[in-house]
């Protein structure tokens, strides 16, 4: 029915909206599809098919490569579809990350040096570490969008909680009602784990913090390139930087504040994105994009705060619409280049 290669694009909810506007002009025949509506017996799949300007349902063979786009820690179905349609052809094979499994991953590459230290939370070693007069960040180990991340600081003989925000909330005087706090929160979130990293004081635009984000993704050639990069300025008041006041080109904070090194900054994170990208495919399986957000602490010293397996591509359109449609399309066109292998 269709003579161009099949690519799917496995999602958990079918919206061929986001893909309104980008020009999908290319030598491929582009299929949404979800799990349930995989028929593994006869290997068939009901997707919904773009044709000529129109999104039809289809019953279709399985792809030829599929971008998996489903926001999930298990791998089941990536792996099911990779046996099936041959190895390799499914990325990302793993969309969510555990934040301790990446420190674990990191710490024996060559970029150790820019990871946060990060412990499974463990109640002991928080009032330890606080005692000891640090700062400690507590937040879900699974990509959380900025929920449930607290910081944690002892002043005094009290304890201070800061929930995202730069000011404390609430005070105690024992470590009981502190770790009572801890508790609630957590049973609040029953299925989230907790990692604990030292709240690293980063360099902040005026008083609002920031990160920048490096979008690494493999290219119609099959290479790691960087796609585009976003830097996400916080909100007054808050330290996380997920709920965005402002998001704008690296450049033009970096140029701000350190316009001597803004090349080289951006070079270095360039590299390092690129290199983070070839680690979790090395270890984790077939990848063909991932951002790496970034933090400057205040000593200069350039921190890698998470790495995402399914980043966001809404964000870039706050840089601009090309940067946007690039960042749609170079899955796609990497997905054609793995059809015609
Ligand atoms: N160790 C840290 N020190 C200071 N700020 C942090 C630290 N870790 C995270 N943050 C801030 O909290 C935000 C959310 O943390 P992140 O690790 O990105 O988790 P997620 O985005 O999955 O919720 C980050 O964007 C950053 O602004
Ligand atoms: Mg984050």
């Amino acid at each position: 029915m269709y003579d161009k290669p099949l690519i799917g694009i496995l999602c958990d909810t079918l919206s061929p909206e986001d893909y309104i506007g980008i020009n999908l002009n290319m030598a491929i025949t582009l299929m949404l599809f979800s799990p349930k509506d995989i028929h593994w017996a006869d290997r068939k799949i009901k997707g919904l098919v773009l044709g000529k300007d129109l999104w039809q349902e289809s019953i279709l063979d399985f792809p030829a490569a599929v971008y998996n786009q489903l926001y999930t820690s298990s791998s089941k179905i990536a792996k099911r579809l990779e046996k099936v349609i041959g190895k390799e052809k499914v990325f990302n094979i793993y969309t969510m990350f555990d934040k301790y499994s990446i420190y674990s991953i990191f710490m024996g590459s060559p970029l150790a040096d820019y990871m946060i230290p990060t412990w499974h939370y463990d109640p002991i070693l928080l009032s330890n570490r606080l005692s000891a007069g640090q700062t400690v960040l507590i937040k879900p180990a699974k990509g959380s969008f900025g929920n449930s991340v607290f910081k944690f600081k002892k002043t005094g003989s009290e304890y201070e909680v800061y929930p995202q925000v730069v000011y404390p909330t609430e005070k105690w005087n024992t470590t009981k009602q502190l770790f009572s706090y801890i508790d609630r929160i957590r049973i609040m979130n029953p299925s989230y784990n907790y990692v604990m990293q030292p709240f690293i004081n980063f360099v902040t635009v005026g008083d609002n913090f920031f990160d920048m984000r490096f979008l690494v993704q493999k290219n119609a050639a099959g290479y790691w390139a960087v796609t585009a990069d976003l830097c996400r300025i916080s909100c007054d008041d808050f330290f996380i930087t997920n709920m965005a006041y402002e998001i704008l080109p690296v450049e033009k904070i970096l140029n701000n504040i350190y316009s001597d090194m803004c090349n080289t900054l951006q070079n270095q994170m360039k590299d390092v994105s690129i290199k983070a990208a070839k680690i979790i495919e090395n270890k984790l399986g077939a990848m063909g994009e991932i951002c790496v957000d970034f933090g400057i602490e205040d000593n200069g010293r350039l921190r890698i705060i998470e790495i995402n397996g399914k980043p966001d591509k809404n964000l870039f359109k706050h840089i601009n619409k090309e940067t946007y449609e690039k960042t749609m399309l170079t899955p796609l066109l990497y997905a054609e280049y793995l059809a015609n292998q």
